[in-house]
Formats: structure tokens, sequence, C-alpha cells
């Protein structure tokens, strides 16, 4: 599966964490790698192996001038490309600065975010076409990331189950609690369960979870897989892509970016997607680990600051309905045998509800196991607009064909806008 993610560009870093040229390093860790990042002198971001070539010292302490990141032990320096261009204790004349790289890997900026390639080709793939990517930067919001301790497929998982909205994020009464309990919750006085109806596609997959309303009609809720992490989930009247990008087996980032494709996004909204956990504490601060960047100070050791008078009276789930953390209280507290946030599957016993589920888990093995033994490749590596598509929610007349109702709907290049329908239960 790693060697697949490999094959794709996929966010690593907010552009902030950048904000000008020669600043401070950062460590970062994606895939299993420990990774340091940086904004060179003309404003290019390079990740590079965290420790050096030479002696392993850790280039975190290194020193970022004149268009390099230079060694903090005996003063090699490499640029963003992993070139080494100083090396210092050599004697003059000498060709080894030539035989000596830094594993490096390729980024780019681009409309907040810093993409990354972590893959063997010498030219990565095509930048990937997703909206977020090419609207303009003003459509496109600031990304908010939640550190998740368990597994990146454990956590995407919850992006795939539309059943856990009548229940985990579940008003009690119509007139709910204020933040921070009760954004966005959903109130449903009798929640049937979704009918599912999955359509597996080139790219990865998209599903409708169907609910019959009251009056008549059926609301299709119809979210997106793309490969090889990405999801996109209808939160209101614009695009939200997310990205649950491994750190390592145990931990993933979720990104969350949101684009406005008829207009900017507000300044609010994006400054929301930065200091959206204020109320509940914000970010714990920063050790050497990056596994610590992003972590709420809501979490689970203190039970994701879990209310039970809340939980009593207001909300069906007492943990703050702040973006993913109810979400992420239910996911990363599966744990294998040994307590390790990698839930044994076999231990599981799949429902009705659960069917986008097994669909996302057999396009992902599939897709594995197509590169392992065959070396064949999903269609939109090479083909990234195959993954231009958008999520989106749709009342319709009882009985419609959904699929053929809302496909024009779902490919950003048609003029319309968002599809965010929202049936009376929902406000
Ligand atoms: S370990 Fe980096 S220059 Fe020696
Ligand atoms: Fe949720």
């Amino acid at each position: 599966m790693g060697n697949l993610m490999r094959e794709y560009w996929f966010p690593a870093l907010p552009s902030r964490e950048f904000p000008v040229n020669d600043g401070d390093v950062k460590r970062m860790r994606l895939l299993g790698e420990n990774l340091v990042m940086f904004r060179d002198s003309e404003g290019r971001v390079g990740a590079l192996a965290e420790a050096c070539p030479h002696r392993g010292a850790s280039m975190y302490f290194g020193r970022n001038e004149e268009c390099g990141l230079r060694c903090p032990y005996h003063g090699w320096k490499f640029d963003v490309t992993g070139k080494c261009v100083d090396m210092p204790t050599e004697p003059e004349g000498s060709n080894f600065i030539n035989k000596v790289r830094a594993i490096a890997y390729p980024c780019r900026d681009v409309n907040h975010m810093v993409w990354i390639y972590m893959g063997k080709r010498a030219e990565p793939p095509q930048f990937p076409t997703f909206e977020v990517n090419t609207l303009p930067p003003e459509s496109v919001s600031q990304p908010n990331v939640m550190m998740e301790e368990a597994n990146w497929m454990q956590n995407m998982e919850g992006d795939l189950d539309s059943a856990h909205l009548d229940w985990v994020h579940k008003r009690l009464h119509k007139d709910g609690p204020k933040p921070p309990f009760g954004v966005n919750g959903f109130y449903n006085p009798d929640p049937r369960p979704p009918k599912l109806d999955v359509v597996a596609t080139d790219y990865g997959a998209y599903y409708s979870a169907m609910r019959e309303m009251p009056d008549g009609t059926d609301w299709h809720r119809v979210n997106q897989f793309i490969m090889p992490f990405h999801t996109m989930i209808t939160v209101g009247p614009t695009v939200s892509f997310r990205s649950f990008v491994p750190i390592d087996d145990h931990h993933a980032m979720l990104i969350t970016q949101t684009a406005n494709p008829e207009g900017p996004i507000p300044q609010a909204v994006s400054d929301n997607m930065v200091n959206a956990f204020d109320d509940v504490g914000g970010y714990i601060k920063r050790t050497h680990d990056p596994r610590s960047y992003f972590m709420t100070a809501a979490n689970k050791t203190n039970d994701y600051m879990l209310d039970r008078a809340v939980q009593k009276d207001l909300m069906y789930n007492g943990i703050p309905f702040i973006m993913n953390l109810p979400d992420r209280a239910m996911t990363e507290l599966m744990c294998d045998a040994n307590d390790q946030p990698l839930y044994d599957r076999t231990q599981e016993h799949l429902g009705t509800t659960d069917v986008y589920v097994i669909a996302v888990r057999k396009q992902l093995l599939r897709a594995a196991k197509a590169l392992r033994d065959k070396g064949e490749l999903p269609a939109n590596v090479s083909k990234p607009e195959l993954g231009r598509v958008r999520m989106g929610t749709f009342v319709l007349e009882r009985g419609i064909d959904w699929k053929q109702a809302v496909a024009p709907r779902l490919n950003p290049d048609n003029g319309f806008p968002v599809a965010a329908d929202l049936p009376l239960i929902v406000d």
C-alpha cells in the first residue's frame, strides 16, 4: 500500500508552516519516513530525509541559507533537489561532492498547501487537478489539520459511513446546543438506516446514502473516495476535500480544504479552519516528534473533553462536535489485542450500512495487489483528471434513479453550483 501511495502527489504541510524564505526548518514524518522541510531563498519548498547522508546528523538543526540546507555537524550543504552544493570538509579538487546526494522529494506549494511526491520516478506524475488546486487561491481556504492517533485507513473509514450521522452526531432536540456542541448537529427524530448504493470507479468509488424523508422525498448524500486516501463529503455549499495522510502505520493527519467555486472564501471561514479547535484548547505544544504536530488538546488522554451533562441532555454523544473530533474518538480507539491503534478487522461484524467501507477496502486491496503482482497502476495516477469530481447532497422525488439524476452535478466542469440540498431535519 505504501508503494501505491508513493505513485501519487499528496498534501504534506500547510504553506503557512513556511511563511518566509530561508525561515525555520520543520520536521515532518510521512509514510514512515522522517523528513525535514524548508523554504529556500527563492521560495521553493524542499523535503529532505532528516538524516544527513554524511554521518546521519539531524538536518533539523541545519542552517537554511543561500538556496540550501547546511548540515549543522560538518557543514555539508544540500539544495531542494538533494544535490550536494558544498562539502567544506573535503580537500579542494575532490569530486566526492558529486557522489553524494540527500534523499529529496519534490514539493509543490499550491493554494495554501504544500504537496509532496515521494515516488521513485525522475519525472513526477502530473499534478492533481482537484478543484482545491485549480481554483484561484482566494477561493480556497486555509487547510485544517488534525493529527489522528490511528491507522489512516481506520480514520478514513469514518468518512465512508453515513449511518453514524444519526448517532454520533445526533442532537437530542430540534433546537440544538450552541458551539462547541452541536455545530451542524444532525437532528432526525426517526432515524431509520440509510440505504447505501455504491459505484466503483477507475479513481476509487462513490456512493449514495439515501434517507426517505417524511415529506415523500429521498435525500441522497453522495460522497467520494479518491485513491489513494482522499474523500469528499458534503459540508454546506462548498467543495470539501479531505486527505488522510499517513504519518506511519499508527498516525495520520486529516487535512481538510474547502473551496468555493462561486467566488472567494470568506476570510472568517479560512481563519476558522486554522483556529477551529480554539474552543477546546487548540493544539498541544509541539515536541521534537512530528506526531505531536496538530495534536489537539482534546484527545484520548482526556476522553476528548467528553461532557456527560451535554450527553445527557443535548447531544447523543458528549464530545464537542468540532471538525472530526467525535469521529476521531470512535476510530482511533479501535485497537488490536496489543493495544496498538490498528484494529484487527477479523474481529468486526460488518452489516448492511458498511457496504461502502467494504467497497473501498476492495478497491484499495485490488490496486495494491495489481501494483505488487503486475506492476499496474490505478488509472488516476497518469490521468489525475479522472478524480476531478464533486460530492453533494440531493433531495429527489421518491424512487428517481439517483445515479442518472446527479451525474452531471458530480462533474465540476459542468457549471453547476455545489449541490447541498438539506432536508429540514439537518439545520
Ligand atoms: S553529518 Fe552532516 S555534514 Fe557530517
Ligand atoms: Fe462524522
